[in-house]
């Protein structure tokens, strides 16, 4: 037996968000109507309609973290021109269930909790170091 969120989380592993092609192909099979598979889509935290970038990084929203200063972590990211680069997609969550570590960040999968603006600044640009590399040696093999 198949399971439809199983189905879709194939497809954004595979694509790494869910194109809309796919989506409606999902709603014929399922039977189900494509407002509900946006309603999934747009639910769960673990699919995306966009394609996303190299890096994903994720600011929780949740109260606790916004208490402790997870709202300004949007604008130190726009002055490091994170959200204006394609290579990095920014997600705000409204609770990452780790309240305790407030405020949370989740950069490419890893938590990182206790977060503050000159720990996000000191982070950041070492992805951009890391993607420098990345683009250095697709460089080099040519
Ligand atoms: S409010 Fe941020 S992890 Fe819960």
């Amino acid at each position: 037996m198949k399971f439809l969120i199983n189905s879709l989380l194939e497809i954004q592993n595979k694509h790494g968000y869910l194109p809309k092609d796919e989506m409606e192909r999902i709603s014929v099979e399922f039977n189900v109507p494509i407002s509900r598979i946006y309603s999934i889509a747009t639910f769960y935290n673990a699919f995306s309609l966009k394609p996303v970038g190299k890096h994903v990084i994720h600011v929780c929203k949740g109260t606790a973290c916004v208490m402790g200063g997870s709202g300004v972590f949007e604008d130190t990211l726009k002055q490091l021109g994170i959200l204006d680069d394609e290579d990095f997609t920014y997600q705000p969550i409204r609770c990452f269930g780790a309240c305790s570590l407030a405020p949370v960040v989740v950069i490419d999968g890893k938590v990182y909790g206790k977060m503050t603006v000159s720990r996000l600044k000191k982070m950041v640009p070492k992805l951009f170091e890391d993607k420098d590399k990345t683009s250095k040696g697709d460089e080099d093999a040519r």
